[in-house]
């Protein structure tokens, strides 16, 4: 009340009526509470929705390789079922990508998923042809991992079917970085897994010189025009937080299981000196990488650590909720391709030398067939899952067209 009696002296000095001036004081400061309020409060934070806010459905997510991307497509195929939207799928000469490594086109999709709400598999980024196909409303997303742990897996994950990676001696991935340039020719056959492959799929020039640090600058920033949010793999469960504010989505609607992950054995950890090598050579990407690393971890301390420690407690809660009735609470169980009983379940294996786990559901668990449908959907793998989902929007496809 102290403050009031100053104001309204203050007021009087200004000559200005004190019931005027109290008004645009309370007014300032609510403005002020409401532009930092998400600061103070939580309660803002665990209701992206802001009240009821209807759910964003139309969603663009550019799936890069090795990065997690599998995961993310997953939750956005389950949403999309689980809501009638219809998923753009490429059309069956592109298999279970648009027509990947060709920057993507709209005749790439197939007609029966026209006009789409989601695009979830992998294509080239390419913005012209996107917005041909793309509704004007859609979010776009992507996901980033960091180089050095990523070019391992490409290397790895590619061993047999890049060209350049096929010509390294023994398959060291020590030997490619010690000389890359006597093993990599841009002309080669799947070179876009050798050398900036985030760029590639960002649609940048994967083999800009590195002295031409303008160039990354400018990508960047173009990227970030584009892409309303940029994710990062190493920090998923964050990155999970900041989409379901942009999406105003349910913290079930984001729960999941890591996909297509590789058997221990076939992983290797980089040393310091071997992850500044793949730095250097994957100038672009590194760049990129740690330009939006950056950006998620200020808007993370933007919505302040009480609120984010929150929301990952939500989508936590949801987590073991999905694990509980899907798994008996248990993690499911990760098995080697050849052992799935279910071939639904089974992920595509790239080679003999790179074991991709996959799960396998408990056949005893006895429950609902709906929620049967959700622990089957949650571990099945993208070409499966592509496959059933054409299918599923072919037939409601004929069905809207029967004359
Ligand atoms: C979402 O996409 C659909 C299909 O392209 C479009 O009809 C609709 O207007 C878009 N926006 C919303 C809010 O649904
Ligand atoms: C991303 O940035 C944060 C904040 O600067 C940092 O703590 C973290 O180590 C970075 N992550 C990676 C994988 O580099
Ligand atoms: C399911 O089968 C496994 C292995 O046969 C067994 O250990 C488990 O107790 C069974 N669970 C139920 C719910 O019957």
């Amino acid at each position: 009340s102290s403050f009031l009696t100053v104001a309204a002296s203050v007021g009087r000095r200004m000559r200005m009526p004190a019931k005027i001036f109290l008004a645009l004081i309370a007014v300032t400061l609510g403005s002020l509470l409401m532009h930092y309020g998400g600061r103070w409060r939580c309660a803002p934070c665990s209701h992206p929705a802001g009240g009821g806010k209807a759910k964003r459905t139309n969603v663009t997510f550019l799936k890069t390789h090795k990065t997690a991307g599998s995961t993310v497509q997953n939750i956005l195929f389950r949403f999309a079922e689980r809501n009638g939207l219809t998923v753009a799928l490429p059309k069956q000469q592109c298999g279970h990508h648009f027509c990947y490594p060709n920057p993507f086109s709209a005749n790439f999709v197939h007609p029966h998923t026209l006009p789409p709400n989601i695009v979830g598999n992998h294509l080239r980024f390419n913005a012209g042809e996107l917005h041909r196909v793309v509704p004007a409303d859609a979010r776009y997303v992507t996901i980033l991992r960091e180089p050095a742990a990523m070019f391992e897996s490409l290397f790895t994950y590619y061993s047999q079917h890049c060209q350049t990676f096929r010509r390294v001696p023994g398959g060291s991935l020590g030997a490619f970085l010690e000389q890359p340039l006597r093993y990599y020719r841009p002309q080669d056959k799947n070179s876009n897994y050798a050398r900036n492959t985030l760029t590639h799929d960002l649609g940048g020039d994967k083999d800009r010189p590195a002295a031409d640090a303008a160039y990354a600058r400018a990508f960047t920033a173009q990227v970030e025009r584009v892409f309303s949010l940029v994710m990062i793999a190493e920090h998923f469960d964050e990155s999970l937080v900041l989409l379901r504010r942009l999406l105003s989505w349910d913290a079930d609607d984001l729960v999941y299981v890591k996909l297509n992950m590789r058997t221990p054995a076939s992983k290797r950890r980089l040393t310091p000196d071997l992850a500044g090598k793949v730095r250097a050579w994957n100038w672009i990407d590194a760049h990129l990488y740690d330009h939006f690393n950056g950006s998620l971890w200020r808007q993370l301390a933007a919505l302040g650590s009480a609120c984010v420690a929150r929301e990952l407690r939500l989508l936590r809660a949801a987590q073991e909720r999905l694990l509980q009735s899907c798994f008996g609470g248990r993690r499911p169980l990760r098995s080697s391709a050849g052992k799935i009983r279910n071939k639904d379940l089974r992920p595509w294996q790239p080679s003999a030398q790179v074991g991709i786990l996959g799960y396998d559901l408990p056949g005893n668990l006895s429950r609902p067939s709906s929620s049967r449908e959700l622990c089957l959907k949650v571990v099945m793998p993208e070409i499966q899952y592509t496959k059933i989902l054409l299918h599923s929007q072919s037939a409601r496809y004929r069905h809207n067209h029967r004359h």
